[in-house]
């Protein structure tokens, strides 16, 4: 009996915590509308497969663009859900650009003067893109099935045509003459909701949670169906935490039963597997498939955006039959508001895809060398002695870093651009510490504006009109970490050049040129708003409500203060800006992490699908907070994290202010030496990030990539998320349960991998059950590549700028390698100007080469380095080298033998050229006696 109460008690007390944990660790469902608290969404979901009724009439060839007017069938009845000022015609217009990318647009009349104009999104794409259309001159006709009118066909480039159907209404890209390749409105559930006069009895107010949205132009959304094909998965439209291949949502056996929501939030404590809107929106969905099907498509739309991934059956009892010899994906999207501007891009290698999507929006800037390497964050560092500590402590425990950040608490009150005066009395100082070591220090710049009558910005904006407004033209006014705040309006060029400007010397007093910044909230978050945002019917610049581009305000700031950085050096030095808020283009303007993770293994493990999603997606300079953000990690996960950390793009970590300290050296010796590890390992793979971050700034492709990037037509990669490629020679498996003493980790391809550490070889094509140790997890040099590293240990990654080179090559079985390397000066933008050596390594024929890779625009600016290579490491290499001699100058290096890694654990011996003690600089080659 006894026994039993005692069960009882343990059982009470047991869910008792569970019920405590799970109301501080978890997301607070109930403050964010789901897709049937969401007319939009919900009306648009309800409707089937055929609902479209439209038609393409008068179709023609205006300004260089294939035009149409979309209308409701001519002997049709009008749809009785459709109300009938909709038969008003919308303008449709099909134009064609560089690589076979295809705009169309769709949107009402302005000659019929809607009751508004719609908001198109301005600032994301390129005018250079825009540069690039390919002026169409005619278009030819075909009868496609047994339709009883003709379709408009227009041809691209690469054996590629645009198709319009007339009737019924749809849009593809197919193959020449033959195989589809994306597709629009396949299904007819196409809809926009025309912009109308209100009529009495119209009832458009929506509450929810308290809030009133006004609605004052009432229903205007936006929904289509999006066909992919030759997919067997889509992957994109970040942000979410989750998998990296997209889950149905709709169907039979669906795993979510949300659409993917695209709605910038500030969500608390987010869960691990959720298709909720986190910070950032980027209307972007690529394919990939087995039969080499790889396409994408884009909507340059900033309104909120819910997307259905539709599981096979989901059409069971649909009358539409689509070519049935592809494979497909079908896909759902609805937007509340603004117009139809899509993009689809063909590919067909993942590759293309991302060459020809940031050739729309961007490529990733190239940032300055400091911010690839490591970041020490939390919330908060105290005062300038809390600083000067952590500071020295990284030194005394020979742990490298670069960049030192303070978050809100080191302002006066939380007015951005100002220094607690008690804590922070001497801030230039501060800097100028940390810069004699090579270190950078990153403050916090959020966009809401303390109401404060005495605070010089908040009296500027008042004064100048530049909030955002109420729906009843009001300075808006919303709670924020200052309390009453005011949010500037960054739609509008003027406002954003005053925040711009607000970061010079002499505007941000304090500031060195060492100070970088890091935008927080910028969703924009508002604490006592709808959904911890702002109401939709705010209004911005020209009458456009918040509600049209609410996904694009956070890059708007973003933008705005990298281009404040840029101003402040007289535009001689690239900027560093973090921003949690994000959309399509934000790779322009800076680095994005993934926002308030929580200390446990689940969100470790989520870290690699949603880093790998923004690089898809071109931000390719992203990370997330190491060791979580809310929790207290236990030293085994802060270890793995630091593992898994020292391979993400961004690396920085970070903990909010309730947690306890968790500085490298806090949790025992050897857990200080594993961290030191991690650490040293990003460090000495310096060389090679910078010269993929290059890559991505020149290419687009993502400097982390799914192991599908390479292994295109291996298909056990294609929702690995659990691993992924740095580059194209390293694989990187996360360790992500506790006490793991095995891996299971797919090495793809027909080539070997070499252990990063140990050089021990694994045959390419098997999934491997590895021992594991608290060491390291599991990373693997592809055979066939030559990777540049730094090895000597420095304080910060400006100290090692003249230290020499090692370049690891691991032959392959043909014994040939190829890699490259990129330097410039890290900092400025001389680099745009050929001022950079950029070499490609090839090993062949028992021979190394080092080639020029000439700069390929018109600049003139040079660049020139005295750093030496100093040691050659060859893995694999067949024979028993003596010597090496090395052409022109005729010299002879030594070869030793030794470990891989500078500080083996379990070092095998492999052929080392020691101190060739050759300039990276020229051409030369070595040649292995
Ligand atoms: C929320 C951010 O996501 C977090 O990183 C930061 O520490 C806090 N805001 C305080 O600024």
């Amino acid at each position: 009996m006894k026994t039993q109460m005692r069960n009882l008690i343990s059982l009470l007390l047991l869910l008792l915590l569970g019920l405590q944990l799970s109301s501080v660790f978890s997301w607070k469902r109930d403050e964010f509308r789901n897709c049937n608290q969401t007319p939009f969404c919900k009306r648009a979901r309800n409707r089937k497969p055929g609902f479209c009724t439209l038609e393409a009439q008068e179709v023609a060839i205006s300004d260089g663009e294939l035009t149409a007017k979309l209308l409701p069938k001519r002997n049709q009845e009008n749809n009785p859900d459709q109300d009938e000022e909709q038969i008003k015609p919308l303008i449709l217009s099909l134009s064609v650009y560089q690589e076979g990318i295809v705009r169309l647009k769709i949107d009402e009349d302005p000659k019929l003067d809607p009751p508004k104009k719609r908001f198109e999104v301005p600032d994301v794409i390129l005018p250079e893109f825009l540069n690039t259309k390919i002026w169409l001159q005619r278009y030819s006709t075909e009868t496609i099935g047994g339709d009883a009118s003709p379709s408009s066909v227009v041809y691209l480039s690469d054996g590629y045509e645009a198709v319009l159907r007339h009737d019924p209404f749809e849009v593809y890209v197919r193959e020449k003459g033959g195989n589809r390749v994306v597709s629009l409105n396949s299904h007819g559930l196409f809809d926009f909701e025309q912009l109308r006069a209100k009529k009495e009895g119209d009832d458009w107010e929506e509450s929810f949670r308290g809030h009133t949205d006004t609605r004052p132009y009432g229903p205007q959304s936006i929904s289509f169906d999006v066909s992919f094909y030759g997919a067997d998965f889509v992957y994109g439209i970040p942000e979410h935490a989750s998998s990296l291949a997209l889950k149905p949502t709709r169907g039979p056996g669906i795993d979510y039963s949300e659409p993917y929501r695209l709605f910038n939030l500030d969500v608390f404590e987010y869960l691990h597997d959720s298709p909720f809107g986190l910070y950032g929106s980027i209307p972007l969905m690529f394919s990939h498939g087995k039969s080499g099907g790889g396409s994408g498509f884009f909507w340059l739309n900033a309104a909120e955006m819910q997307i259905d991934v539709l599981g096979s059956g989901w059409d069971a009892d649909s009358d539409i039959s689509l070519p049935s010899s592809q494979s497909r994906i079908d896909t759902f999207w609805m937007s509340e508001a603004g117009i139809v501007d899509t993009f689809f891009f063909v590919g067909p290698g993942p590759k293309d895809l991302l060459r020809q999507y940031t050739s729309v929006t961007g490529r990733p800037a190239m940032p300055q060398l400091f911010a690839t390497a490591y970041h020490q964050c939390r919330w908060n560092y105290r005062d300038e002695e809390d600083v000067e500590n952590v500071d020295s402590k990284f030194d005394e425990h020979d742990i490298p870093y670069d960049v030192l950040w303070l978050d809100i608490e080191h302002t006066d009150g939380k007015r951005y651009f100002t220094w607690d005066s008690v804590l922070f009395p001497h801030p230039e100082e501060m800097q100028r510490k940390l810069a004699a070591k090579g270190r950078h220090m990153v403050t916090i710049v959020d966009p809401h504006i303390k109401r404060d009558e005495s605070f010089h910005l908040h009296k500027e904006a008042t004064q100048k009109g530049y909030y955002v407004k109420d729906a009843s033209g009001n300075d808006y006014d919303g709670w924020c970490w200052p309390g009453s705040s005011s949010y500037p309006d960054m739609l509008n060029r003027e406002i954003r050049s005053w925040c711009s400007e607000k970061f010079s010397f002499e505007n941000y007093v304090g500031s060195t040129p060492s100070l970088f910044i890091w935008n927080d909230m910028n969703e924009p978050s508002v604490f006592n708003g709808p959904e911890v945002t702002m109401p939709r019917d705010a209004l911005h610049e020209g009458g456009v409500e918040h509600r049209e581009l609410h996904n694009v305000y956070g890059y708007y700031f973003h933008m705005a203060s990298s281009d404040g950085l840029v101003k402040r050096g007289d535009g001689k030095e690239r900027p560093f800006v973090l921003s949690r808020a994000f959309f399509a283009g934000s790779q322009r303007h800076g680095a994005v992490w993934t926002g308030d993770n929580t200390a446990d293994w689940d969100q470790l493990r989520v870290s690699v699908p949603m880093i790998l999603t923004l690089g898809l997606s071109g931000i390719s300079f992203a990370g997330a907070d190491v060791g979580g953000f809310f929790g207290n990690p236990e030293p085994e996960l802060l270890v793995r994290w630091y593992q898994l950390g020292a391979y993400y793009p961004f690396f920085r970590g970070h903990a909010h202010q309730d947690t306890k300290r968790r500085e490298p050296w806090l949790f025992g010796e050897r857990n200080t030496e594993l961290i030191r590890d991690a650490i040293h390992m990003r460090y000495m793979l310096l060389p090679y990030y910078y010269t993929l971050f290059r890559e991505a700034n020149v290419t687009g492709v993502p400097v982390v990539r799914p192991l599908w990037m390479e292994f295109p037509s291996d298909e056990a990669t294609f929702s690995n998320d659990e691993a992924f490629m740095v580059g194209s020679g390293l694989l990187v498996q996360g360790v992500y349960t506790e006490r793991a003493r095995h891996a299971s980790v797919y090495l793809p391809g027909k080539q070997s991998w070499y252990d990063l550490r140990t050089g021990a070889v694994y045959k390419g094509g098997k999934t491997y059950k590895l021992d594991i140790s608290e060491e390291c997890i599991p990373a693997f040099l592809k055979a066939g590549t030559i990777i540049p590293r730094k090895d000597r240990f420095r304080r910060s990654s400006t100290q090692m700028t003249n230290d020499p080179y090692t370049l690891v090559v691991a032959l392959n079985s043909s014994q040939e390698a190829e890699g490259e390397l990129y330097v410039d000066d890290g900092k400025s933008f001389q680099f745009e100007q050929g001022a950079y050596i950029h070499r490609r390594f090839i090993f062949k024929d028992g021979k190394l080469t080092s080639i020029n890779i000439p700069p390929t625009g018109p600049g003139k600016a040079r660049f020139s380095s005295e750093c030496m290579i100093e040691r050659i490491i060859l893995l694999g290499y067949s024979a028993k080298p003596k010597n090496a001699l090395i052409e022109p100058s005729k010299r002879q290096a030594e070869i030793e033998y030794g470990p891989l890694l500078v500080k083996p654990t379990q070092g095998l011996a492999f052929a080392t050229v020691r101190k060739p003690n050759i300039p990276i600089t020229g051409d030369w080659t070595i040649k292995i006696l």
